[in-house]
Parts: structure tokens; C-alpha cells; sequence
């Protein structure tokens, strides 16, 4: 029998930085299996399902840009993510080849602020596309007070904030943040490539915590302006670690050792 495996699609692929941290897991554990990257464009992307589906060895995959909408209808189960989340990332494929499909993105942004009580106060949020969708599930489920949601498009942050049932406004990106105990950038905006995300951060009280999700680079303008500021900070690839833990335990059914976080990361920075 083949090894066992788990893969993550998208187009493009090449950047992401999964295989690297299921890799370095299952090298830790000892785990006899693989992880990889693969190219699946979107017309090809139901027929790499029904191809997977019929392989033992495949334990499922994470779906990344742009499927993640699409793998909707692609599974048996979208368990509560379809009135949810609205989005999967994560494929876990059964012993009899049925493929349930979930969302690891709101679990692992919700696993650095675990701590944080947020109930009834106000927070930020930047964005309003898949990523923030699983934000606001979270946000959501934290109970948080009224949400200020800046996107580009002002008709679809009103639009997310109503279906997750949370009081707030939506607006226009602003140059200021309003006073908020959380601040969360949930677009692209600071990526490489992309433009900075300038805000000013003056309004916010100093226990505020200020979240980026972009991970390239880490040192986001945002997240400089909040140190500046002596803000407590949470990176992108805290996210991005805190969903991988997530599928990886539904792929390879053993707990990645997060006691080894530090080394991952360096890894990961090289
Ligand atoms: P993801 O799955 O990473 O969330 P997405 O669904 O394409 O990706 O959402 C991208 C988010 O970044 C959206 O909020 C988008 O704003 P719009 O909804 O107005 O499109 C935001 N975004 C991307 N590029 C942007 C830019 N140059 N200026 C402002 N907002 C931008």
C-alpha cells in the first residue's frame, strides 16, 4: 500500500507554507507519511476530488485560493459550514472514500486570543472576504461587542456582518481605527506586493490587541504601528499554524507537538 497522505490545492500553489509545517510535524512525531503541494485549477478541481476520493491513501487535503468556495459542493457533508462559515478549507476523506468537508481558519484564529475577554466590547475588523467570513464566525462565538467592518466594499461588509448576527456598522476603509479592544486585519492589504494598510492606531485604548493575518512578511506596517505604540501584537502565521494544527489532527489523527512552536517558525522565517 502506498503511504499515507494529505496535500493542499489551490492556483497558484507554489507559495504556501503548509507543506512545511505538516512536514516538519510529521518528522517530529515520526509519522510515516507525506504532505505536498499541488497545482489544481478551478476546472480541474471536481475531477481532483472524484480522482482522490477512489485513493486509500489519500487523507484528505486543504483548499486554499480560489476553491474554497467551490469545494462547497464538491463533498457528501459540509457539516455546519455551509450556514456558517461559508467556506471550507480543510477535506478529510473517510475509509469509505466519503469526503466531509470543514473550516480550521476560525479555530485557528481564535487560538492565539483564547485568552482574551472580549464579551460586549468593541472591535475592528478590516475585510470582508473569506478570511474575514471565518473571523467573524469566531468573533461571533467570542460574544464581542459592536464591530466597526471597513472593507472596500461597504455593501458586502454589511452584508457579513448581518448573517454572523453582529451589531456594528460597516464603512469605507477609514485613515483611524475607532477605539477598539481588538484590531484585525483580515485583507491582503500589507501583503508583499499588495499596498500597506495605514492606520492610525491613537484611538485605541492601551490594552488593545492588534491581529494581522498577513504573514508575508511578518512585519507588517500595521503591526510596526502597533508596536510603536506598545500594543500587544499576533501575527499571520499564528493563524496560519493554529488552522494547520487543526487539519493536521483530522488528517493524520495525532496532536502536532505545538511545544516546538519556536523551531517551527524559525523554519518557517528562514
Ligand atoms: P481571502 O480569502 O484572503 O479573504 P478574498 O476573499 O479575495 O481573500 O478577500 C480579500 C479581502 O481583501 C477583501 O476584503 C478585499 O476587499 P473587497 O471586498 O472590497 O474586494 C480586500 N482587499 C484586497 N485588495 C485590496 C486593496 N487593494 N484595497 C482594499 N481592499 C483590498
Amino acid at each position: 500500500m502506498t503511504k499515507p497522505y494529505a496535500e493542499v490545492i489551490g492556483d497558484p500553489i507554489a507559495h504556501s507554507k503548509s507543506p512545511l509545517i505538516h512536514g516538519f510535524w510529521l518528522d517530529a512525531l515520526g509519522i510515516d507519511a507525506e504532505y505536498r503541494a499541488t497545482h489544481v485549477t478551478p476546472d480541474a478541481l471536481p475531477a481532483y476530488i472524484e480522482s482522490r476520493r477512489n485513493d486509500p491513501a489519500w487523507r484528505g487535503c486543504n483548499v486554499t485560493v480560489p476553491h474554497k468556495v467551490a469545494a462547497l459542493d464538491l463533498v457528501e457533508d459540509p457539516g455546519d459550514v455551509r450556514g456558517s462559515i461559508g467556506a471550507v478549507n480543510t477535506i478529510v476523506r473517510a475509509e469509505n472514500g466519503a469526503l466531509t468537508g470543514t473550516n480550521t481558519d476560525a479555530a485557528g484564529f481564535y487560538a492565539p486570543i483564547a485568552d482574551l475577554d472580549l464579551a460586549g466590547k468593541p472591535v475592528t475588523v478590516i475585510g470582508a472576504g473569506g478570511a474575514a467570513r471565518a473571523i467573524l464566525f469566531a468573533l461571533a462565538r467570542m460574544d464581542v461587542g459592536p464591530v466597526t467592518l471597513m472593507n472596500r466594499n461597504v455593501l458586502k461588509g454589511a452584508a457579513l456582518l448581518s448573517s454572523f448576527g453582529l451589531k456594528g456598522q460597516a464603512l469605507p476603509l477609514q485613515p483611524a481605527a475607532p477605539p477598539s479592544a481588538l484590531v484585525v486585519n483580515a485583507t491582503s492589504l500589507g501583503m508583499t506586493g499588495q499596498p500597506p494598510l495605514a492606520l492610525d492606531l491613537t484611538a485605541l485604548p492601551d490594552d488593545a490587541v492588534v491581529y494581522d493575518i498577513v504573514y508575508a512578511p511578518l512585519e507588517t506596517d500595521l503591526l510596526a504601528a502597533a508596536r510603536a505604540r506598545n500594543l500587544d501584537t499576533v501575527d499571520g502565521l499564528e493563524m496560519l499554524v493554529g488552522q494547520a494544527a487543526v487539519a493536521f489532527e483530522l488528517f493524520f489523527g495525532a496532536a502536532p507537538p505545538r511545544d516546538r512552536d519556536d523551531e517551527l517558525r524559525d523554519r518557517l522565517t528562514a
